[in-house]
């Protein structure tokens, strides 16, 4: 049996859906230390180096994939052997080979996976009027992810690492991530230039203008996170995109966590 007194919590994530559920998976573990890096406004590239800590390591899908900018941010790390829970949250379509894909990168940083979780967030093109997963995690998937994370607890309590490979949806090779025409949401008539999305960006594509009357979107280093639009208090960003309103028709039906332990 191997012991751990550290919880190390390492994500990326736009619109905090991810983020709930990787600290609900620690709260489940219930250590007494606990260690937060938040990958999504940090463009350092030192590295973290990761020792004798049980890591949670959580993304959100992009594409059925692993989001691309969370999969470079997280090549700062260096782990040695450590066990890690693999997280991915996605926005009720699918997550495709995300899981995989996010495991065989904490293989090659040195990790050893403990468990593997994909849990459901509101989609980052959900609105009020073409709701995606509206409202999720909600308490229902908070319950599972703070159980899954005492599920994943209790099975490195009792494995001598490391740990036996075991199944995860997905394949090998990946779904290919095609990148679409370069797009970002953009402001109306109701912005008031406070700056709020220019805060929130991950990839610094926002900026006031030198004039300070207008805000200003890179278009080229837009991810289409939609952090701008979630955080805006005037609903004054917006992201006018068909695939949303396929997405409302088409994949309300309510998807459940799948866990692989
Ligand atoms: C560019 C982009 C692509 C996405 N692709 C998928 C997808 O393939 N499947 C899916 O179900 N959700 C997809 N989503 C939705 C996100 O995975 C989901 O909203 C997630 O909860 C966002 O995580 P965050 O709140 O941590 O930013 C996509 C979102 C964006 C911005
Ligand atoms: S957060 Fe909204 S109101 Fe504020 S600058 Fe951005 S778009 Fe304008
Ligand atoms: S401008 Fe693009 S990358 Fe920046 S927060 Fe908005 S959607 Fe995300």
């Amino acid at each position: 049996m191997t012991t751990f007194q550290t919880t190390h919590i390492v994500y990326f994530s736009p619109t905090h859906t991810t983020e709930k559920i990787a600290r609900a998976i620690a709260e489940g573990i219930g250590m007494e230390r606990r260690i937060e890096t938040d990958l999504t406004l940090d463009e350092s590239v030192s590295a973290i180096e990761i020792n004798h800590s049980l890591t949670i390591l959580a993304t959100p899908v992009y594409k059925g994939r692993v989001a691309p900018v969370a999969l470079q941010r997280m090549k700062r790390l260096k782990a040695s052997g450590s066990p890690v829970i693999l997280v991915v949250v996605y926005g009720n379509r699918d997550y495709e080979d995300a899981l995989v894909e996010l495991r065989d990168m904490a293989i090659e940083l040195g990790f050893t996976p403990l468990s593997a979780g994909a849990f459901i967030g509101e989609h980052s093109y959900s609105t009020p009027q073409r709701p995606i997963a509206a409202g999720r995690p909600d308490a229902d998937d908070l319950y599972q992810a703070m159980q899954f994370g005492k599920d994943s607890l209790s099975k490195l309590e009792r494995t001598n690492l490391p740990v036996p490979a075991f199944y995860i949806k997905g394949n090998v090779p990946y779904k290919p991530f095609i990148t679409g025409t370069p797009s970002a949401p953009v402001c109306n008539e109701n912005c008031f230039v406070c700056g709020e999305c220019v805060e929130v960006c991950p990839t610094h594509a926002i900026r006031i203008s030198p004039d300070g009357t207008s805000i200003e979107t890179d278009v080229n280093r837009c991810i289409r996170c939609c952090a701008c639009v979630k955080v805006c208090p005037n609903g004054a960003r917006v992201y006018d995109n068909p695939f949303a309103a396929f997405l409302h028709e088409n994949f309300s039906a309510r998807r459940e966590p799948e866990l692989f332990l």
